[in-house]
């Protein structure tokens, strides 16, 4: 089965609040930074139609797509790309951050969601992408690199933590 890249829905809450609290305390978000659990889905679903349009942006947010990976009507992971950067992405975040949830690992989404979101990042006027990982990240270097992905340099963010910058 395929997998695409989606707009949240209202099908998606209980998966996607299942998936927040299994990423929790692994020190990446499965929802944005931003999520907030009292507000409801419905809402949210709004909000982030909103950021992809660059409507009514909060400071710390720039115009940005949050997608639902869907294989065969199943949440298995999501992206987050983001269509302008600022201080922070352009250091640390990079246009791109993506994430499986842990039983659908080691099938190849992981690659196919950087892939199709490279080309919905080019499609809103990105050419050059850039896409961070920890240097400790294996999985995800190996994404990247199978995606183009060219070393740009291994960086150290302010808590000392080294990560890999790429471009595609
Ligand atoms: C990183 C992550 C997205 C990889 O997703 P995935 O669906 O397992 O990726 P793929 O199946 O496309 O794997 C691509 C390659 O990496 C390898 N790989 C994936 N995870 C690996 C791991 N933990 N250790 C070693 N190799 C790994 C796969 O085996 C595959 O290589 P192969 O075909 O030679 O076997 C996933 O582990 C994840 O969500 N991690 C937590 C969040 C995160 O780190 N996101 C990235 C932030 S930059």
């Amino acid at each position: 089965m395929p997998l695409v890249l989606r707009p949240f829905g209202p099908a998606d809450e209980g998966p996607a609040l299942a998936a927040r609290a299994e990423f929790e305390g692994t020190g990446f978000d499965f929802l944005p930074f931003d999520f907030d659990p009292r507000t409801p889905w419905s809402e949210w679903i709004v909000l982030m139609e909103r950021y992809r349009q660059g409507v009514d942006l909060p400071e710390n947010r720039t115009r940005a797509a949050f997608l639902a990976a869907d294989v065969d009507g199943q949440l298995v992971g999501r992206a987050s790309i983001r269509f302008e950067l600022n201080d922070f992405l352009v250091f640390r975040g990079g246009h791109i951050g993506y994430g499986v949830i842990s039983a659908f690992r080691q099938k190849g989404y992981g690659t196919a969601i950087l892939r199709q979101s490279v080309v919905i990042a080019r499609n809103e006027g990105v050419s050059d992408v850039l896409v961070t990982c920890d240097d400790s990240n294996v999985g995800s270097v190996k994404v990247i690199e199978r995606c183009g992905g060219v070393l740009e340099k291994i960086a150290f963010d302010e808590e000392g933590v080294a990560f890999r910058r790429y471009w595609i």
